[in-house]
């Protein structure tokens, strides 16, 4: 039997000792239940064929945020929850949240993931997308498990969105004339669709009617827009040591990104042609010169800009909800969307 080594939740957050206050505080909070959740992550991962345990086992060890279960533990906590089917459906939320990015990173090309080489880089792509899969489909042997029909249906309805916004991002791939529009569809169904659902879970846990579980759907899909923008801003600005990814991923694989975009409507001629030809060629060829337009042209600060919008959004759909200790850590887990750097 393969089993799980997962470090204790408090040190999978932040790969270097920076962890925001905003995190540190949620880890206090919701420590005793992602106790929870990560023994049932441990338990269900096994498998009595080798190489599943060992890839599995490789990327959930590695950490990772654990933000999409705690958006269940909040939502289901807002809503006055008090059952203890929250933690099998936080554990099917990031074996989903993991079967993506192990696929993802062979789509991408990516080779650093959680501070450590991707499992696509130590194992090959085959043994992520085959994985991916299993990791997918014991996802949705648990939820079975779980018995509830409405679940599944915003779990099934969720996969199947995130699927084709990874389809959508490829089919945009290398089109330097996609709109702002055309980036905002894909982000939403790539990223924020898994945190709408998991928002939406922990309200229907929690009996929330059917108002309340639209507002939590609404935040989560607000949340989620942020945090994914942010990403686009961190995929130029971060520090690798941080965020546990490579930098200037996206420009090599011709990704347009908002920063790119916003470039693209506002740069000189000269930007606009650099910028034009990387999206359409890939590579790093020209990195420093985009970054630096990147960086002075305001690209970044329009991005923040607009994830601050959404936080806005996220933090206003929280209205209906009582107030507790749960709701503000959801309107706080909103700002750590835009502020983080991780
Ligand atoms: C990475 O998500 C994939 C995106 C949607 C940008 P996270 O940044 O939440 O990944 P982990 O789980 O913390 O590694
Ligand atoms: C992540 O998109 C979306 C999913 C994993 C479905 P990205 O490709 O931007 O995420 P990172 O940067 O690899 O984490
Ligand atoms: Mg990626
Ligand atoms: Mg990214």
């Amino acid at each position: 039997m393969t089993q799980c080594r997962l470090a204790p939740y408090h040190s999978q957050v932040g790969l270097q000792a920076k962890r925001s206050g905003i995190m540190q505080a949620l880890q206090a909070f919701l420590a005793a239940d992602m106790q929870r959740v990560d023994e049932v992550i441990r338990a269900r991962l096994h498998s009595d064929v080798a190489l599943v345990g060992q890839v599995a086992e490789y990327i959930i060890g590695s950490g990772g945020k654990r933000l999409r279960p705690a958006l269940v533990l909040l939502t289901a906590g807002a809503v006055g929850y008090r059952g203890s089917h929250q933690f099998e459906m936080a554990a099917v939320v990031e074996f989903i949240h993991t079967a993506t990015l192990l696929h993802d990173d062979v789509v991408d090309e990516s080779g650093l993931r959680r501070g450590q080489a991707t499992a696509n880089a130590l194992f090959g792509n085959a043994a992520s997308v085959l994985v991916g899969d299993f990791l997918y489909s014991r996802a949705f042997q648990m939820m079975v498990s779980v018995g509830d029909m409405r679940i599944m249906q915003v779990l099934s309805d969720a996969t199947n969105v995130i699927a084709e916004g990874e389809v959508l991002q490829l089919m945009n791939c290398n089109n330097a004339d996609i709109t702002e529009q055309d980036y905002l569809h894909v982000i939403r169904y790539k990223t924020a669709k898994l945190f709408e659902a998991a928002a939406r879970i922990g309200a229907l846990l929690g009996g929330a009617d059917e108002t309340l579980g639209a507002a939590m759907a609404d935040y989560g899909m607000h949340l989620g827009t942020a945090f994914q923008l942010i990403d686009d801003v961190l995929d130029y600005s971060g520090d690798h040591t941080e965020i546990g990814k490579n930098i200037g991923d996206d420009l090599a694989e011709g990704k347009p990104t908002l920063p790119l975009l916003y470039l693209m409507e506002h740069g000189s001629a000269h930007e606009v042609a650099l910028v034009r030809a990387a999206i359409e060629q890939g590579g790093l060829d020209h990195f420093d010169d985009i970054l630096a337009a990147i960086h002075s042209g305001g690209a970044l600060e329009y991005t923040r800009e607009r994830a601050r919008q959404e936080r806005a959004l996220a933090q206003a759909a929280l209205a209906g909800l009582p107030d507790s200790s749960y709701r503000q850590h959801l309107s706080e887990l909103a700002g750590f969307a835009v502020s983080r750097t991780y």
